[in-house]
């Protein structure tokens, strides 16, 4: 048996990744009711939205409106997607604590997402992290498609710890590695984290795994195996990425704390208000969210 850790951050982005693709616009004072529900379920850690731009993200159209308006406990830190200089103008009207910038591991998705090459993106990240560093904001760095592109396929570990080195020397503390289409297995992970960790310490990594294939937890219990404690997940299994075709949602928050809890890990959570804020943004959505904690909620399995 590998050995576990004692306790496992769980960081909640569904109102980020869920809601952005979402096919309908959810209504603002919803999404505050939902970021304000979970709030009260123990989490520590929500990304509430992102300041990308309206016409290519319309669902977090109202992020500034949300951010400033969301009942903030003080314990939880607060944070948002931020692509550019135009993107932390709008983050620095609210009270965001912490500013996520992102780019990909692979050429073709990056272009696809943010419409720059891999090189272009740095400077443009740069100067985000250092003018949030200045507002006394911290900063947290996503690389996404570290196993698979749609676009260009397989990506080595050796590319990941390429983007990883050049956002490190920025400043930013945390690098969340995101297996944006969901393809990875766990003997990629495997040597994914290998590679990773003989240039990074474990508690500068997080994982963020969509599920498409169902191979997220098992790719969680790699990680755990490697001694990752930070995981991100949504709430429902809500969330994927609009530019990455085939991205489906990421590991559900409720399955994954069934998974810790059960195995005797703490997260802080309680499993059961997460389920009953699943079973609420499961009617404002309109459509039956598939994660199986969400079926027990319901009473459908037992
Ligand atoms: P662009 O069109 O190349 O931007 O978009 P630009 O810099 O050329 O500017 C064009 C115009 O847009 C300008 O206006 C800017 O001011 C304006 P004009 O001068 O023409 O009037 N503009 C903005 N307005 C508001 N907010 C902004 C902003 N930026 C520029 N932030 C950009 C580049 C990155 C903005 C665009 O490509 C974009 O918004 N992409 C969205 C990508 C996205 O949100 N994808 C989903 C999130 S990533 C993800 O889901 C993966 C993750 O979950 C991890 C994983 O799963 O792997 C994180
Ligand atoms: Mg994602």
């Amino acid at each position: 048996m590998i050995a576990l850790p004692m306790s496992v951050q769980i960081k909640e982005v569904g109102p980020r990744d869920g809601l952005q693709n979402e096919k309908s616009f959810i209504e603002t004072t919803d999404k505050i009711a939902f970021i304000d529900r979970l709030s009260e379920t123990g989490l520590d850690y929500i990304e509430v939205t992102s300041f990308v731009h309206p016409k290519w993200i319309p669902q977090l159209a109202d992020a500034v409106e949300v951010l400033k308006a969301i009942k903030r406990q003080k314990d939880i830190t607060y944070a948002a997607l931020v692509p550019n200089r135009k993107g932390l103008e709008r983050a620095l009207e609210t009270g965001v604590d912490e500013v996520s910038v992102f780019m990909s591991a692979s050429e073709g998705h990056n272009k696809a997402n943010i419409n720059k090459t891999i090189d272009e993106t740095f400077p443009v990240l740069k100067e985000v992290v250092e003018g949030a560093l200045s507002a006394g904001k911290t900063v947290r760095g996503y690389i996404s498609t570290v196993i698979g592109c749609p676009y260009d396929g397989y990506v080595k570990p050796t590319q990941v710890v390429k983007v990883a080195e050049r956002l490190f020397d920025m400043g930013i503390t945390e690098i969340s590695l995101g297996d944006t289409i969901g393809v990875g297995v766990p003997t990629q992970v495997d040597s994914l984290l290998a590679e990773m960790l003989q240039h990074f310490k474990v508690n500068q990594l997080a994982m963020h795994f969509h599920d498409t294939r169902g191979t997220a937890l098992a790719n969680v219990m790699t990680s755990l195996s490697h001694g990752i404690t930070k995981f991100d997940s949504a709430i429902g299994g809500l969330g994927g990425c609009p530019y990455a075709k085939g991205a489906s949602g990421n590991v559900a928050t409720e399955d994954l704390l069934y998974l810790l809890h059960g195995m005797g890990i703490e997260t802080g959570i309680s499993l059961d208000k997460i389920q009953q804020t699943a079973l609420l943004i499961e009617q404002k959505l309109g459509k039956r969210l598939d994660s199986k904690l969400v079926a027990v909620a319901r009473g459908e399995e037992h």
